[in-house]
């Protein structure tokens, strides 16, 4: 993203990236020294252990599968859980495989609040308490142009939105991402300002593919990958895909969204996957899917086209970024 441009990501990232010490200056940024981080700041566990796949977390119970899904090969469960942009836990992309490790995303509160009904203080369990769990295999496109395909087990964020029972003023909902500096080494410097902060439009969120994530590959989500609830929304940009909950606010006006608070000329509230739309530094027309030597033709919507381009009807896509 800001960081970096697809140019200098290596193909070799995943594998050759193994040491944390290529994380030094990370560690320094994080917490003003390495010896301090040595001394157990980010946890001794991380700074002797390469990036490793997540351990594997409790299998959901009933999952359905959901002819929402992509009929593509799934990546590997080692590639979705130690290649991840989660800031908060550093900004390589093998950085939240180790310093997430330790994070704690039970118990957990969802706050709901603004322009709605039931404002309420929701455990994660009561969200979950009947809801139907579904997989989706779904296109994950970031806006550095790489891409995967990912089997997350979600429900429809309608579904919740329904509970929260908005008023007719929510024309917005804004998402906000737990702030803990105890537990995010990386919100200790400010690479990005926090917390991070994303929005849909109301119709945008209540779409049947915009989803909360609460699982991969049949079980519980990974920390690295946004436990214990995140959002995914196929046809835009990874960057929307919002990690870690903690409130959900119906607003009337559009939400500044973390990257476009960051630099506003190069990602935009709707990021929309488009390959004629370029970023001013990268083509978005093609993409390296993770794990393949060639490089795929970026598709429009990211391939959902049919089922959301009409929301976007009449809009200037390239000036709506
Ligand atoms: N959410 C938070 N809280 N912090 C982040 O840094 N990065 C975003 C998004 N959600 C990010 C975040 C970006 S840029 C991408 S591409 C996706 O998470 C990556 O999701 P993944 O690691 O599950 O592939």
């Amino acid at each position: 993203m800001l960081i970096k441009k697809p140019t200098d990501i290596r193909s070799s990232e995943i594998t050759d990236k193994k040491l944390y010490f290529n994380s030094r200056e990370f560690i320094q940024a994080a917490t003003g020294t390495a010896a301090a981080a040595a001394a157990g700041v980010l946890g001794s566990e991380a700074l002797l252990h390469a990036a490793t796949p997540a351990p594997h977390g409790r299998k959901l119970d009933n999952v359905k599968k959901s002819p929402l899904s992509a009929d593509e090969r799934t990546n590997k469960w080692e590639e979705i859980t130690t290649y991840n942009n989660y800031y908060e836990f550093g900004t390589d992309k093998d950085e939240p495989s180790m310093l997430a490790r330790n994070f704690k995303p039970e118990p957990w509160t969802v706050t709901v609040e603004g322009e709605c009904n039931n404002k309420a203080a929701w455990h994660l369990e009561d969200i979950l308490k009947g809801q139907t769990l579904e997989e989706r295999i779904y296109r994950h496109r970031c806006v550095e142009a790489w891409s995967m395909i990912i089997p997350w087990v979600g429900f429809p964020l309608a579904d919740f939105i329904k509970k929260c029972d908005p008023t007719s003023k929510a024309k917005f909902v804004e998402f906000t991402t737990l702030y803990d500096p105890k537990q995010m080494p990386g919100v200790r410097s400010p690479v990005l300002r926090w917390p991070y902060v994303e929005g849909l439009r109301m119709d945008e969120a209540m779409h049947p593919l915009t989803i909360l994530t609460v699982g991969l590959y049949g079980e519980v989500l990974p920390n690295q990958d946004g436990a214990p609830l995140r959002l995914a929304v196929p046809w835009k940009y990874g960057f929307k895909h919002i990690k870690s909950i903690v409130k959900i606010k119906f607003v009337e006006k559009q939400p500044l969204n973390t990257w476009q608070l960051q630099a506003s000329n190069e990602y935009g509230f709707y990021a929309n996957v488009n390959p004629t739309v370029d970023h001013p530094r990268w083509s978005q027309a093609t993409e390296r899917r993770i794990g393949e030597f060639l490089r795929r033709k970026t598709l429009m919507f990211n391939g959902y086209g049919d089922q959301v381009a009409s929301l976007y009807a009449g809009m200037d896509l390239k000036r709506n970024y």
